[in-house]
This record gives structure tokens, C-alpha cells and sequence, in this order.
């Protein structure tokens, strides 16, 4: 076992022993600032707040109970009754020779795995992927890796908008104005161009609109020839889709579009009715404010001239269609029914805020025992900007597609690795611009905290030096290179620390589980980012200050080779887990 679970476990224990009733499930310790020792833990004090104890003497009576002399030196009650644990060098160099061993890489797999539904990604049926894709995309990805290596179950599952009233639109102006040259050319253009026209002209001429809800009318009955052009534009645009995954390197366990559910959407509003979560207003269905929160919180309300109006979640239109609210509820009776899921995590656009608290509020209401099986969560997250701080759009002003922005995030790579290697084959090059390219507009993406807007600075994010991904890239491939003039394979070296710089980046390599569980648990990659960020840091200031090939002996060689391999791993395994590509040499 790692040894800081070992201390939480056996810090579990104590507190049972001292508190029989107590919940230790938040009893943990975390990594903390070197002043006060390896790692600390708080739990004690929020624990005695609630059971209305003394912190320092609740504290005291733990560490009496508490047996971690195998793995720490004494422990310390610190402050208000923080304790603060040092571990034995001893110890740190048993896990680093075990993680040399290949016994683990600084992680555990979860105690208690979880099953988690991924829904990420989502983009609309004949409608191009663009820049904002990549936040869902990138996001939920990072996050289904990081939940599989920790062992938990997902399932990502990519809930594509295939569905809606923009296919009376669509089929509308497929049959009157459609190019099938330039459908076959440029598909997503052509749908694209055709849902523009028709709406345009539709704004001009409302009885055109009616058409158009004729249509859609007819797709919904199931209408033979509309059916078959709605498939036709489902398969033009999950080329597009699967094109942009490729080079992602996204994969899903299912793709399940919104029109899957269409055969359950009838039952849940039914059933709503009848459980009177819902009720008709104005013909419609909707769900209402059930007067438990309070008005600003409850996202059934919005204020109008200083007045709370209803504002409801509408689950059936006038005219009898159904609603995205509709769909969603569906789908969480279909998951939980298909998983039984331990929680269902939304990766969508935070504009989409209000959307969520409602339908998380009307599960909660219509499926109560559920609810307390299965969280619901919303990950949110903010918008790409330009430099003027407007949202990211091409020059001319149109939105930038995905694709056209992952060919210049190559192009643009190839330029500086040709720079740096002119001498390189130019498949090699190649090679490299993908990878580096790809890899720096997911970390920039990655990287801030999720829920602030971010510019997009593609010299800031290409960058060799500071917060990237090619700075984190080029650190693995400079290690390799320490392997590659290293004569002869090492194995099972032994490790010996006894240099500073050795202890801290030994001490930042056992924090690598530490991170994986944050992320998994707050939904942030960008912890991960930072932590590979900083092990570059670590690493560089032991390179400076500790000779790995020209150590003073063979046995100190030897011990620090075994630290940069287990670096130049960790710094993989990372980066995979945001998943981005690392190359041998750059
Ligand atoms: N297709 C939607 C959009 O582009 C996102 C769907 C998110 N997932 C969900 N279950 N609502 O806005």
C-alpha cells in the first residue's frame, strides 16, 4: 500500500477507536506545504465542529490511538489541531523502488469503484464541430481517462443532437434549394448553407415557417421520405464527427443522439402528469417552482419588474412536440435503468446552468429514491475568447471550425519544429507538429480553471517554455535523450536519496495518485496540468543540481537514472490521461 494511504488508513482507524459513531469516510490527509511536514490533515477539526468537541484535545486523543511509526517520524498536532505527518526516508525510497519495480506509478485504483456516465462532447447533426467543441470534448475526455485509471466504470456516452425543430428547417430546404454536387463535396457546408437560407427566408415569409413545422410534423409521424433524408444527414454528419475524434484520439462506449429516446418521451410526461411534478399551462406541459427554495436560487422563478414569475422547465409544446428538458429526462430513465450509474456527469457549456439546476431538481422530485442513488453534475465551463476578448472568431468573422483550427495548430507546430531540426526527415517533423500541435491547443484548453473564459493565444499555448503542453512534452523527450546517451539498460537500480532536489522531486512523484483523485472528485483537470507542470519544475531544478550521467559513482548514477525514468513516466502518464501524445525526440 502507498504510504499515504497507509497513514489514512490507520488515521481512520484512530478516530473510529476514539469516536465509534463517526462518519471517517472525510478523514483524509493531503499533501501540504513542506514547512509543516510531507502531508497534513484538517478532518479532525471539522469533525470535533460538528460533534461540537475540542479540535486540540479531539486531536490529542487520536494520535494517542494513532499507530503510523512505521511509515512517519512523530507525529505533530499543529495550530487549532491540524496534524502534520513526515515520512520516513526509509519509506519514501520503499515506494520509489516499488514504483521502479513496476508495482505501481505513485496511484491505487479506487477502493470502491464507481460507475460514472460521461456525457460529453454532444455536438448537432449538420451542423459543423467548431472551436467551442473542444472545451466538451477535451474536458470529458480528460475526465473519463482520469476515472478509468483510477478503476472506476464509465461510460462516455455522446449525446448527439440529432433531433429538434431545426430539421423542419433542414428538410425544408433540402427539398427546394439542395446542391448535391456541393453536398458531396462539402456536406456540413452545404446542410449548413441550406438551414441558413431557409432560415432567413422563413424570417421574411412566416408562412414558409409553417412549412417548415409541416415538415418536421411529418419526420415526427414518421413520414417515409423524411426519414430517410433526416438519416441521410445523421450519416454525412457522423463522418465529420468520427474525422475530428480520430485525430482526437476521442473514443466513446456509446453514442446515443437525442432521437433515441423519442419512443420513452410520451411515458415521461405522462408520468409526471400523473405524479403531478408537471401540469398544463397554456396547453403546454411544464414543471413549476414547488416553492422550496428560495426565490433567487430556484431556477423555476425569474424576476420581471421586480416581481418572481414562473419561469418552467417545459416538457410538452402546444402543439404536442416534445422538449430538450423532455429528452434529458428520458435519458437519465434509460441510464439509470441500463447502469445504475453511482453518478451521471454533464460536460456542457455553462450558459446551459439554468437548464441543468432544472432538470437535476424535477429528477430529484420525480424519481426521489434514485436521486439519492445516482448524483447528478453538472461540469460547466466557460468560453474561448480572441484578443479582444469577444468570442474566438475567424478573422472575416465567422466561428472557427475545429477542423480548419487543428490543421493550423499543425501547421503552425511544423513551422517551429522545422526551425528547431532542420536536419529531421520530414515524416519525422510531421510526426512531431501532430503531436505538439494537437497536444498544445487540448493543454491550453485544459488548463485554466474550467469555469473562466479563457483567451486563445496560439503563440502562449505553442510556447517551449512555461505552462504548455510542449514545454511538458519537451521535458519527457529530454529525459528519453538522458536515456538514449546513457550506454547500457539499468534495471532495478537502487534508489538512494540523499540531495535536496532528489527529496523534493521523489516527494512531488508520490503525489501523482493525490492529483488523479482530485480530479476525478471536483471534475478538474487542470489540477493534473498543474501537477505535471510543477514535476517539470521539480525535475529540472534535480538536473541542474544533481549529475545523473556524471554522478560520482556508479551506484548514485544508477539511483538517479531510476528518478528520471520514473519522471519521464509519470510525465506520460499524465499527459495520456489529459489525452495528449508524447514523442521520443523533439
Ligand atoms: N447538443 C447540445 C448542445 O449542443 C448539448 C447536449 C448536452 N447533453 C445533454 N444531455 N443535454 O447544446
Amino acid at each position: 500500500m502507498l504510504p499515504q494511504k497507509q497513514i489514512e488508513s490507520a488515521l481512520q482507524a484512530a478516530v473510529s477507536a476514539v469516536l465509534p459513531a463517526a462518519d471517517v469516510s472525510a478523514v483524509l490527509v493531503r499533501p501540504c506545504d513542506p514547512k509543516f511536514g510531507d502531508y497534513q490533515s484538517n478532518a479532525l477539526m471539522s469533525l470535533a465542529k460538528q460533534l461540537k468537541l475540542n479540535p486540540r484535545q479531539l486531536a490529542t486523543d487520536v494520535v494517542a490511538k494513532l499507530d503510523v511509526s512505521a511509515v512517519c517520524e512523530k507525529v505533530e498536532i499543529a495550530g487549532a489541531g491540524f496534524l502534520n505527518f513526515r515520512l520516513k526516508n526509509s519509506v519514501l525510497v520503499a515506494a520509489l523502488q516499488s514504483a521502479a519495480r513496476g508495482e505501481h506509478l505513485f496511484f491505487a485504483k479506487a477502493a470502491a469503484p464507481k460507475t460514472v456516465v460521461v456525457d460529453f462532447s454532444s455536438p448537432n447533426v449538420a451542423k459543423p464541430m467548431h472551436v467551442g467543441h473542444i472545451r466538451s470534448t477535451g474536458i470529458g475526455d480528460a475526465l473519463q481517462r482520469t476515472l478509468r485509471l483510477l478503476g472506476h466504470t464509465v461510460v462516455a456516452d455522446n449525446h448527439i443532437g440529432d433531433w429538434g425543430t431545426q430539421f423542419g428547417l433542414l428538410l425544408l430546404g433540402w427539398k427546394k434549394i439542395l446542391d448535391r454536387a456541393a453536398l458531396e463535396r462539402e456536406p456540413i457546408a452545404e446542410l449548413e448553407r441550406i438551414y441558413k437560407t431557409t432560415n432567413a427566408e422563413c424570417d421574411a415569409n412566416p408562412a414558409q415557417r409553417e412549412e417548415a413545422k409541416l415538415e418536421l410534423v411529418k419526420l415526427q409521424a414518421g413520414d417515409a421520405e423524411n426519414v430517410a433524408i433526416w438519416q441521410e444527414m445523421i450519416v454525412l454528419s457522423q463522418k465529420q464527427f468520427a474525422t475530428i475524434y480520430r485525430r482526437l484520439g476521442v473514443k466513446f462506449d456509446v453514442a446515443l443522439g437525442e432521437s433515441f429516446y423519442n419512443p420513452w418521451l410520451g411515458e415521461v410526461v405522462a408520468d409526471l402528469l400523473t405524479r403531478g411534478i408537471a401540469r398544463e399551462s397554456e396547453g403546454a406541459v411544464g414543471v413549476f417552482s414547488d416553492g422550496t427554495l428560495p426565490p433567487k436560487e430556484d431556477p423555476f422563478l425569474v424576476s420581471r419588474d421586480g416581481e418572481w414569475v414562473a419561469d418552467p422547465a417545459l416538457v410538452r409544446k402546444s402543439d404536442g412536440g416534445f422538449n430538450y428538458m423532455t429528452t434529458d429526462l428520458a435519458t437519465i430513465g434509460y441510464r439509470l435503468k441500463t447502469w445504475s450509474p453511482t453518478a451521471i456527469v454533464y460536460v456542457v457549456d455553462d450558459r446551459q446552468f439554468g437548464h441543468f439546476k432544472k432538470l437535476f431538481l424535477t429528477f430529484a422530485r420525480w424519481k426521489a429514491e434514485d436521486s439519492k442513488r445516482t448524483k447528478l453534475v453538472h461540469v460547466g465551463f466557460g468560453k474561448i475568447l480572441g484578443d479582444d476578448g469577444k468570442p474566438f472568431k475567424t478573422r472575416s468573422g465567422d466561428t472557427v471550425k475545429l477542423g480548419d483550427l487543428l490543421d493550423e495548430a499543425e501547421k503552425r507546430a511544423f513551422k517551429i519544429v522545422s526551425e528547431k531540426s532542420p536536419d529531421m526527415p520530414e515524416a519525422q517533423r510531421k510526426e512531431i507538429a501532430r503531436v505538439i500541435g494537437l497536444g498544445a491547443v487540448k493543454y491550453a484548453d485544459l488548463l485554466p480553471n474550467r469555469q473562466s473564459d479563457y483567451i486563445f493565444s496560439w503563440d502562449k499555448m505553442l510556447a517551449l517554455t512555461g505552462n504548455t503542453a510542449p514545454y511538458l512534452q519537451y521535458a519527457y523527450a529530454r529525459i528519453k535523450s538522458i536515456f538514449r546517451k546513457a550506454e547500457g539498460t539499468i534495471q532495478n537500480a537502487e534508489i538512494h536519496l540523499a540531495a535536496e532536489q532528489e527529496l523534493i522531486l521523489a516527494k512531488h512523484l508520490l503525489n501523482f495518485g493525490f492529483t488523479l483523485e482530485a480530479v476525478a472528485e471536483e471534475y478538474r483537470p487542470n489540477y493534473l496540468c498543474n501537477y505535471l507542470y510543477e514535476l517539470a519544475g521539480k525535475f529540472t531544478g534535480f538536473y541542474e543540481n544533481c549529475p545523473v550521467l556524471k554522478a560520482e559513482d556508479e551506484a548514485t548514477r544508477n539511483s538517479r537514472l531510476a528518478l528520471c525514468a520514473l519522471t519521464a513516466q509519470v510525465l506520460q502518464q499524465g499527459l495520456q490521461t489529459l489525452g495528449i501524445e508524447t514523442v521520443e525526440q523533439m
